[in-house]
């Protein structure tokens, strides 16, 4: 008899249920960067400790190659997953590091970078996704900190129903992933599920936990979710987790993290528990004490 490997387990004895779907919505960032912004500023204590999720996705030059000249951040953590494409990073922290196909860019501005993301491709598709990951107060002056991972550096695994799994952060079915984070806890997971598959993944109840599919449709709990939409989880109290089923061919990212239920004040690129701190990091800015090394 065949034993089914450990990935392929059903684990989760009740799933999550969809309590809202939310369509992005389309503007421009950068030097004319077009992308969807999907988890916008008023979905920011709902889905706490995320505090944005931007989709691109272009094959036109025109539409993403003057990229994202310098420009200042502090208090978070972003997080750059490229699909497609070829991007340069640079940083006043002094770390630079070219962003290809598959690969992740993971970068706590902390106290203050000032850093470019530049296109290195005049044509072809550029398609990724950025998330923004809330420090805990405590965490927000530290110094900045900053990793690559190429697609082959990230961890992956694969269900025996033949779900491919690439654990950016978290744990996933004993697969830690390439960054953990222990305030936050996020996991943060892209799945590639064949038509008719499903997968499942434990959650702790009180995390806040959302869905992106980029490609094809999935349904959980009985709700489908079609392309190009972000399903918010709802935290039922009975539910352990959620079972993702795949009723095409599915692409996704499945986020969730532990709430820091802190204050939450952003001002353009600086994210900060008061005004005060605000203001601070704009005078730091002008005054170019913010990146300063
Ligand atoms: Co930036």
């Amino acid at each position: 008899m065949n034993m089914p490997k450990t990935t392929s387990e059903q684990t989760v004895l009740q799933s999550r249920t969809v309590e809202r779907l939310i369509t992005g919505v389309a503007t421009s960032d950068g030097a004319g960067v077009k992308l969807t912004r999907v988890l916008t500023q008023d979905l920011q204590q709902r889905l706490d400790p995320f505090l944005m999720l931007d989709a691109f996705g272009s094959d036109k030059p025109d539409e993403y190659i003057a990229g994202f000249p310098d420009h200042p951040h502090r208090g978070f953590e972003t997080i750059t997953y490229m699909l497609a494409g070829r991007m340069l990073h640079r940083d006043s922290a002094g770390h630079e590091g070219l962003l290809e196909s598959g690969g992740v860019q993971w970068m706590t501005a902390g106290q203050g970078v000032i850093h470019s993301e530049i296109p290195q491709q005049e044509e072809g598709v550029m398609e990724g996704f950025q998330l923004w990951l809330n420090l805990p107060g405590r965490d927000k002056m530290k110094p900045p900190w900053y990793r690559d991972f190429k697609a082959g550096d990230l961890p992956k695994f694969i269900t025996t129903q033949g779900a491919r799994v690439t654990v950016i952060a978290g744990q996933s079915h004993g697969t830690t992933g390439a960054v953990t984070r222990d305030v936050t806890e996020a996991l943060y997971l892209d799945l590639h599920l064949p038509s008719g598959t499903s997968f499942d993944q434990a959650l702790p109840t009180g995390h806040h936990a959302f869905v992106y599919v980029y490609r094809g449709e999935v349904s959980i709990s009985g709700k489908a979710v079609p392309p190009q939409r972000m399903a918010i989880l709802a935290n039922d109290a009975h539910a352990d987790g959620v079972v993702l089923e795949a009723s095409t061919d599915a692409k996704l990212l499945l986020i969730s993290g532990k709430p820091l239920r802190a204050p939450i004040v952003q001002y353009g690129p600086f994210v900060m528990n008061t005004q005060e701190e605000i203001r601070q990091a704009f005078s730091d800015y002008r005054d170019g004490r913010l990146g300063e090394r």
